[in-house]
């Protein structure tokens, strides 16, 4: 197992439309699953995609920490080749996301409350489920890496983005 370097803003990698992951069982990918994994828990992210660690491969991992899940914890998943087809009823929402490829920075996104997510697991097996909240936003946020494209791209508004240790310091309020 190793960590990896993560990819920072401006590096072009970060902007470039992913591949297909054609075996998911291929000896390469299971050890990049299991680095990724790895390299996420060690920055402290939730998430991190592929082409953060300069593969571009269409691929992620994610976890949901029972303090940011409403309650509700999803540990270590990786998902490969996703799909996400948002349910447009339920409509927007904005919170805070940040980003290993952007250390330090935090910004209030919008985001769909409720997506369809389909794709194949770390074993090859193909789902197909609902995600909503905090879960919804982490997958989005990890499926666009894989389309080269970054939070700040998905902004709205720019006064709400800033540094971590001064937006701890003069909270904003999100309506
Ligand atoms: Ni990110």
């Amino acid at each position: 197992m190793s960590i990896l370097k993560i990819a920072r803003m401006g590096h072009p990698v970060l902007l470039a439309k992913a591949g297909l992951v054609e075996d998911v069982s291929a000896p390469e990918i299971q050890a990049l699953i299991a680095a990724m994994a790895e390299t996420m828990f060690d920055a402290g992210g939730v998430g991190l995609a592929a082409p953060q660690v300069h593969v571009g491969l269409r691929l992620f991992v994610f976890r949901v920490p029972a303090s940011r899940g409403d309650g509700v914890e999803i540990p270590l998943r990786a998902v490969v080749n996703p799909m996400i087809v948002p349910h447009e009823a339920a409509g927007r929402e904005l919170g805070w996301e940040g980003c290993l490829s952007i250390p330090g920075l935090r910004a209030a996104v919008p985001r769909w409350r409720e997506i369809r997510l389909s794709g194949l697991d770390e074993d090859g097996k193909a789902f197909d489920e609902v995600l909503t909240g905090f879960a919804a936003r982490v997958v989005q946020h990890e499926a666009d890496h894989l389309d080269g494209v970054l939070y700040p791209m998905r902004m709205e508004d720019f006064s709400r983005f800033g540094y971590n240790e001064e937006l701890d310091r003069y909270p904003q309020e999100l309506l």
